[in-house]
C-alpha cells in the first residue's frame, strides 16, 4: 500500500472518530452545531501547527459535519486570482474551501481572497490596458478553511478574515496511544497493549509519525517474529529505526549534537545549522525544531539556535558552563 492509500484509510472521518485535541473539538463543536441550527454555512476556519498533527483530517472532518462538499487546494498552485475563478464560482452556499499552506499564497491571489471571504464577491478583469474593466461576480456564501505551518508568516489582513482561528498541540500520550489502537485495529495488526504504549511514546504526539512508526513495526514483525506485535518486536523494531526514547531520530539528535560540538552550543543561525545538518531551513524549522522546542531541547534567541541544559543532558554530555550575568551583578 502507497503511503497516501495508507494514510487515507486510517484518517478519521467524523469529529467523533477525531481523537484527542478536546478542547479543538469542543468549541468546533460548538460552531458547527450552532450554525447548522440556524442553517448557515460555517464561518472561515483557520487551523494552524506543525504538520501531521491533523488540519487536513480536521477540515475534512468539519465538511463531513456540515454535510458540505470538500474542495482541496493550496497556497503555492494557485499561481494567479484567475486559477480560483471557475474553483469559487463553482462552489455551492456552504461547501467548504480548503486551502493549504495558507501562508503561501501570493500577494495577488491573496488581496483577490479578501472580497471573496468578505462579501461573497469575486471582481474579474476582462480585458487589457486602458480599455480593460472590473466586473464583480456574486458568490454562494462558501467556507474557506485555511491550513498553516507558519501562523506568523500570514499577513494581519488575512488573519481578520478566518471566524475562528484553532491552534492543533502535540497530541498527548494518551490521546497517542488512542490513536496507535485505532489505526493497528483498522489495519487488522495484532498488538499488545504495552506496545500500543511503546509506540505511541516514540511517535512525538503526532499522530502521522504513529502511524508510519506501526507501519514499520508491523513490517518487522511480519518478517522477524509471528506477526504479532509484542512489546518486544516493538522495541527492536524502533530501534532498528535508530528512535530513541522520546521518539527523537537520527535528525533530531544530528540537530543537537551539530549546536553543541559544533557552534558550542549556540547561538547559530538557521540557514547554518540546515546547512550543517544537510537538510532544508524549512524543514529543520517546520518539523524538527518544533518539537525540540517542545521537549525543552532548544531555544530560539534574536541570534540563533542555542542547546539548552536539558538538551546537553539528553546527547550525554556535560551542559556548556553558563557565562552569566551573575558577574556583573556583584
Ligand atoms: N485526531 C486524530 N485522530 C486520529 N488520527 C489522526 C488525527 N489527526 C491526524 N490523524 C492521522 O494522522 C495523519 C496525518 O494527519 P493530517 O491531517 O494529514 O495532518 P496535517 O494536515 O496537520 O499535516 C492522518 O492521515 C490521520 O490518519
Ligand atoms: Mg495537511
Amino acid at each position: 500500500m502507497e503511503e497516501q492509500d495508507y494514510e487515507a484509510t486510517l484518517r478519521p472521518r467524523w469529529l467523533r472518530e477525531y481523537l484527542g485535541q478536546e478542547k479543538v473539538k469542543e468549541n468546533l463543536g460548538i460552531l458547527i452545531t450552532a450554525s447548522k441550527a440556524r442553517g448557515e454555512p460555517l464561518d472561515h476556519v483557520l487551523l494552524y501547527g506543525p504538520p501531521g498533527l491533523g488540519k487536513t483530517t480536521l477540515a475534512t472532518v468539519i465538511a463531513n459535519e456540515m454535510g458540505v462538499d470538500f474542495r482541496i487546494t493550496s497556497g503555492p498552485a494557485i499561481t494567479i486570482p484567475g486559477d480560483l475563478a471557475s474553483t469559487l464560482t463553482g462552489l455551492k452556499a456552504g461547501d467548504v474551501l480548503f486551502i493549504d499552506e495558507v501562508h503561501r499564497l501570493n500577494r495577488l491571489v491573496e488581496e483577490a481572497l479578501y472580497p471573496a471571504m468578505e462579501d461573497f464577491a469575486w471582481d474579474m478583469v476582462l480585458g487589457k490596458g486602458p480599455g480593460a474593466r472590473t466586473v464583480r461576480l456574486h458568490l454562494q456564501h462558501f467556507t474557506v478553511i485555511g491550513a498553516t505551518t507558519r501562523y506568523a508568516l500570514l499577513s494581519a489582513p488575512l488573519r481578520d478574515r478566518f471566524g475562528a482561528t484553532f491552534r492543533l498541540d502535540y497530541y498527548s500520550q494518551a490521546a497517542m496511544e488512542q490513536i496507535v489502537a485505532r489505526s493497528a485495529r483498522i489495519l487488522g495488526v495484532p498488538i499488545e497493549p504495552e506496545a500500543v504504549t511503546e509506540i505511541a511514546r516514540c511517535a512525538r504526539g503526532t499522530p502521522r509519525v504513529a502511524n508510519r512508526l506501526l507501519r514499520r513495526v508491523r513490517d518487522y514483525a511480519e518478517v522477524r517474529a509471528d506477526g504479532r506485535v509484542a512489546l518486544q518486536v516493538a522495541q527492536d523494531a524502533l530501534g532498528m529505526l535508530e528512535i530513541d526514547a522520546l521518539g527523537l531520530d537520527e535528525i533530531d539528535r544530528r540537530v543537537l549534537h551539530v549546536i553543541a560540538e559544533k557552534y558550542d552550543g549556540g547561538p547559530v543561525g538557521l540557514e547554518t545549522l540546515a546547512a550543517a545538518v544537510g537538510e532544508e531551513a524549512d524543514t529543520i524549522m517546520d518539523v524538527y525544531e518544533p518539537y525540540l522546542l517542545q521537549l525543552g531541547f532548544l531555544q530560539r534567541t534574536p541570534r540563533g539556535r542555542t542547546l539548552t541544559p536539558a538538551g546537553y543532558r539528553h546527547l550525554g554530555l556535560p551542559p556548556k558552563p553558563q557565562a552569566g550575568p551573575q558577574l556583573s551583578l556583584l
